[in-house]
């Protein structure tokens, strides 16, 4: 009951609203099969991040950190879209979305035709040299492939162009992004645990500027109570379908 009068109550923010902005993380793609990160069945209840996931870890021994970044690709690679993206997606073209920010690096808003979309931790779909940094594309067969490890041309070791702990986003997609959030009047916060930094700053700058956060998570988040204006809970699909429906 208190998510359908929330519910209400978006929509008419949404329709009043002309700056809106959308972070985006793991819980968006859930219904595309992709678990996330933190939480029960999470990526790192099975693998340790600074084992796994940490840059330094990866330079020294990369077949350990491929193990785990080939079972994130192998759900990528089979991942589509989901209702979640495609309503996004709705909404831009309703015109009343301006940026998707994500944390995923699963290339998903992209395959649901999403524009204009800010790639916080990279995109696995590409690989990238340790040593020279030359990009290549990557797709489910050279993933099959490995191990051996992928090399380049230059013999440095490729790895997935995605940021990992240690490592900080882009200087360009943090300034997109903070510009984004400081100008916005309702940023939509998606599936994300709200831990990581610096994205989990965008909802904090947008409420100094004075924007609403509505946040659409399946359970409360750190954000939950002490900055989000409208919590509606639920998965992603469900209740963003309920929104653009509603428009
Ligand atoms: P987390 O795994 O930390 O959080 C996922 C969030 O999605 C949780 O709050 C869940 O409650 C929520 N959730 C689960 N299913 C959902 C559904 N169907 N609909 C809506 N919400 C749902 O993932 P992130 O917050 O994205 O970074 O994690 C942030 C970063 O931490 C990741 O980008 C990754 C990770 O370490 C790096 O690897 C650098």
């Amino acid at each position: 009951m208190e998510n359908e009068s929330n519910i209400i109550k978006v929509v008419a923010a949404v329709k009043k609203a002309k700056n809106i902005i959308a972070l985006t993380g793991a819980g968006i793609s859930v219904e595309s099969g992709i678990a996330t990160f933190r939480g029960k069945g999470g990526l790192w209840e099975k693998y340790d991040p600074e084992e796994y996931a940490h840059i330094i870890s990866f330079i020294k021994r990369p077949e350990k950190s491929w193990i785990m970044l080939k079972e994130m690709g192998e759900q990528i690679f089979n991942a589509k879209p989901n209702l979640a993206h495609t309503r996004l997606t709705k909404l831009q073209e309703m015109g009343k979305l301006n940026w998707i920010i994500t944390q995923n690096v699963d290339n998903l808003h992209q395959e649901a035709g999403s524009e204009h979309i800010i790639e916080f931790h990279g995109n696995y779909k590409t690989l990238r040299c340790i040593r020279c940094h030359k990009q290549f594309p990557f797709d489910k067969e050279q993933l099959a492939a490995i191990p051996p490890l992928p090399r380049c041309t230059c013999h440095g070791i490729l790895k997935p162009n995605v940021v990992l702990f240690g490592e900080v986003p882009s200087i360009e997609s943090i300034e997109l992004a903070e510009k984004a959030a400081m100008h916005c009047d309702i940023i939509l916060v998606i599936g994300t645990s709200g831990l990581v930094y610096p994205a989990a700053n965008l909802p904090i700058i947008a409420k100094r500027h004075h924007a609403s956060i509505i946040e659409i998570n399946t359970e409360p988040s750190e954000l939950t109570d002490y900055l989000t204006d409208y919590f509606l809970q639920g998965s992603a699909g469900d209740v963003l379908s309920k929104i653009v429906n509603n428009m």
